[in-house]
């Protein structure tokens, strides 16, 4: 309606960030300039993403990850354009990418901020044109700036996070994140190059009739999670999984429902990576009003102990979060 067109055309992501500056008056305006960062960078993914059938960027890149992964060329891109947008910014000191093997040192002691990034997340889904994403989580570098950079750093559980989102290259472009003051989605408009507020403090649905889990895996589940999928499917629940984390954990958030990525008999800490993936929703998550569990304790309680660890993921609505923790304890 005009008041909501009028409220979105009104704010631009610039114009939002602004406002918020005095939510934390200790930022000297780094952190702002660091999201604008990225947002500059999602531009630029997300026109490449548009052209990637015809400019011969769809694919296989050729290389496999340190996680095992046939990397896409996107992947690559989209890896090399956030990087080298967070190096160019200035604002940043080192940066965990889901495609380096190791912390990437930006050589910028002075950079106030670490950020941890999945460049692109549901490669899979490049090629058959289905909705991927970018994730990042941001926190502040705990050893003196000009310092060299320490792995006490790059090893901060989630919950020291100050800022955590996600792009989705869906039907529409959003960039959707919190500075711990709740969640705000812009939408991009391409024809303008600017992202306008489009869903203003978002607020995860308490409960939802959506469970998003890979099925295929059933086999290789815990007979408490079989009983939960069971559950679901007795009380009518919808399946919904498209295998893009961020294109489910979108749909999740603004319809309720849960999103699990589980330990397997031959994945115990399941697919998901703490980094990059985890932290990251669960931060927003939480931030509008959902819970994010590895089926025993909350996300941004977990110390990581390495770079790419990963860890079983129960994300979305409270209700459904903490009703599945119950099916799960059943089995012990
Ligand atoms: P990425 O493409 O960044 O490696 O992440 C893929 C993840 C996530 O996006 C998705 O939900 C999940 O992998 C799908 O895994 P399965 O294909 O095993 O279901
Ligand atoms: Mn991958
Ligand atoms: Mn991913
Ligand atoms: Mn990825």
């Amino acid at each position: 309606d005009n008041s909501a067109l009028g409220y979105s055309v009104g704010t631009t992501l610039d114009r939002f960030i602004k406002m918020k500056q005095d939510d934390f008056p200790f930022a000297s305006g780094e952190l702002s300039q660091l999201l604008r960062d990225i947002a500059l960078a999602a531009k630029i993914v997300n026109r490449e993403i548009n052209r990637a059938g015809l400019a011969n960027i769809g694919g296989a890149f050729g290389q496999t990850n340190v996680q095992g992964e046939e990397q896409q060329k996107l992947d690559v891109i989209a890896n090399i354009r956030f990087t080298r947008a967070l190096t160019k910014g200035g604002e940043v000191c080192a940066v965990v990418s889901e495609e380096d093997d190791e912390v990437i040192d930006l050589q910028n002691n002075s950079g106030k901020y670490v950020v941890a990034i999945d460049p692109l997340d549901g490669s899979s889904n490049i090629d058959v044109n289905i909705s991927i994403g970018t994730i990042f989580s941001i926190y502040r570098r705990v050893t003196p700036l000009g310092s060299p950079i320490q792995p006490e750093d790059i090893m901060q559980p989630g919950n020291k996070q100050v800022a955590a989102g996600y792009v989705l290259y869906g039907s529409s472009t959003m960039l959707v994140y919190t500075t711990g003051h709740g969640v705000n989605g812009f939408t991009y408009e391409q024809s303008l190059g600017e992202y306008f507020l489009s869903h203003p403090d978002m607020k995860a649905p308490a409960s939802g009739n959506i469970y998003s889990v890979n099925e295929g895996l059933y086999n290789q589940m815990s007979n408490g999670l079989q009983s939960y999928i069971n559950h679901c499917k007795e009380n009518n629940f919808s399946a919904r999984y498209i295998g893009s984390l961020v294109a489910d954990f979108h749909r999740n958030l603004l319809k309720g429902g849960i999103y699990i990525y589980p330990g397997t008999t031959k994945t115990p800490n399941g697919k998901l990576r703490l980094l990059y993936e985890a932290n990251a929703l669960a931060y927003i998550a939480e931030q509008a009003g959902g819970k994010a569990t590895d089926g025993h304790e909350r996300i941004l309680d977990i110390m990581p102990t390495s770079l790419h660890q990963r860890t079983p993921l129960f994300i979305g609505s409270e209700k459904l979060v903490d009703e599945a923790k119950t099916f799960l304890s059943e089995e012990a």
